[in-house]
């Protein structure tokens, strides 16, 4: 089996070169961040995942995975090379695909025999065969390798269980050789049977892309019926959760809510609408999908606004800054909007995470305020927002939260509390569609 190379330790990389290794393949981890490679050679997980420390930890003292900033050696040690450097959205909108080219570049110094290639980052379609092309021209060596494009559908927060048995793995590959190699790296896959979807190296970049639009629109779908519903006094929740038993359907992100956020989602469409444009397509849905995502925050704002007159001066707590629970991810993260929002207003923000605090900080520095407990954030606030279903937030104390609050709204975005409840409690309970 050849030894495989991973370029990138990001949320992908990381996890995605730990649960190889644990497959059994030998893997060598390299990034240009220097201080997070020593940070995972102590232990020190760069991002949060859970039980990726102990994944990480386990294999390495099997010998099957390492870490290091020497592409030269891991490139020469290894026959498979993926790439999984990030692709965030670029100002135009479309995925900046600078950190993939560079990779590529510094990849194709190396190559001193055949090797495989591997996209695992999201990338536009013929994004591969560009850089097929800048590898070809910066090879140092006349040699031979083939591109296989292999998206990851990994989630943060579950990521090792996604990658350890995923609903299916799609290679997109043009070469019977690269075709066994990939068989082999994901022999135990196999084993599970596990779908394993064998297309062209095209069609699975699009098919990472198809995937995440589908998912949000899903989001905005519900999202609408949600503001619908508001209008009719009907429930969402009811309505998804019908919905959700037809199994054409699925509950699956059919949650309303204050919309998609995240590090693929968002950049992921506007990604895809952006191709779709250069091309002349319109892609109306998706298209509709975003917008509808837009607007959530503002939805939420009209809200506050409607019961509060006056936000300026007074202080409002923040549940939840991570776009979702388990993940120390702000990218895209709805609360970032929301929080912007409400220092325009001159709101004084005072924010509680259980793990997302330390990612806040650098961006908001004194500007808001941060408590090591939710209890503390909520001190003397008029509104009291949940933005994250973190589980601690689902039990929340409310005799406390009634002497803490100064006010009595909540704003409950992921609708984790019963209205009537809330109610009886003497608070005003919004949720969206609820
Ligand atoms: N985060 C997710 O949940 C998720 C899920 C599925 C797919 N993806 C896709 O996977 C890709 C990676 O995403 P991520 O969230 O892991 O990104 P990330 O930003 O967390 O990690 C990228 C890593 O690549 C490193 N890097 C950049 N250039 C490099 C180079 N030339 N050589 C070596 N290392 C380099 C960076 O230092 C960083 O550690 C993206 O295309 C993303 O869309 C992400």
């Amino acid at each position: 089996m050849p030894n495989v190379c991973m370029v990138g330790t990001g949320y992908v990389g990381l996890v995605s070169g730990a649960c190889l290794a644990d497959f059994g393949n030998r893997v060598i981890c390299v990034d240009i961040d220097s201080e997070r490679i020593e940070s995972i050679k102590n232990g020190e997980m760069p991002i949060y995942e859970p039980g990726l420390k102990e994944l990480v930890g386990r294999n390495v003292e099997a010998g099957r995975l390492s870490f290091t900033t020497d592409l030269q050696d891991a490139i020469r040690k290894s026959g498979v090379i993926f790439s999984a450097v990030g692709t965030p959205m670029g100002e135009d909108g479309s995925a900046d695909l600078s950190a993939i080219f560079q990779a590529a570049k510094d990849i194709a110094l190396y190559m001193d025999e055949y090797k495989v290639f591997v996209q695992k980052s999201t990338v536009p379609v013929g994004t591969s065969e560009e850089v097929g092309n800048i590898i070809r021209k910066n090879l140092a060596n006349n040699i031979s390798f083939d591109s296989v494009s292999n998206p990851e559908f990994l989630r943060e927060g579950s990521a090792i269980e996604d990658f350890m048995r995923p609903d299916r793995v799609v290679i997109g590959v043009n070469s019977e050789r690269a075709r066994e190699v990939m068989r082999e790296i994901y022999r135990p896959l196999y084993l599970l049977e596990t779908p394993i979807v064998f297309t062209s190296v095209r069609t699975a970049e699009l098919i990472k892309y198809a995937s995440n639009s589908f998912l949000a629109v899903k989001i905005s779908f519900i999202n609408e019926i949600a503001d619908l519903c508001e209008k009719l006094g009907t429930d969402v929740k009811d309505v998804a959760r019908a919905m959700g038993f037809d199994k054409r359907i699925g509950p699956k992100f059919l949650h309303a809510g204050i919309g998609y956020g995240g590090s693929c989602l968002p950049k992921d469409v506007s990604a895809i609408l952006h191709t779709a444009k250069e091309l002349g397509v319109s892609l109306k849905i998706i298209n509709g999908a975003s917008d509808v995502n837009d607007s959530r925050v503002d939805r939420l704002i009209d809200k506050m606004h409607s019961e509060i007159s006056e936000l300026s001066g007074k202080r409002i707590a923040l549940l939840g800054l991570s776009f979702k629970p388990n993940t120390d991810d702000l990218r895209h993260a709805p609360s970032l909007k929301f929080i912007d929002r409400l220092l325009e207003e001159g709101v004084r923000v005072r924010v509680y995470d259980p793990i997302a605090m330390d990612n806040t900080r650098k961006i908001y520095g004194s500007r808001i305020e941060y408590f090591n407990d939710p209890y503390l954030a909520m001190e003397g606030a008029e509104v009291l927002v949940i933005m994250t279903e973190w589980n601690e937030f689902r039990v929340l104390e409310f005799e406390k939260v009634k002497k803490l609050l100064k006010g009595n709204l909540i704003l409950d975005c992921r609708s984790i509390y019963d209205k009537e409840k809330m109610e009886a409690w003497g608070f005003r309970h919004y949720s969206f569609g609820g």
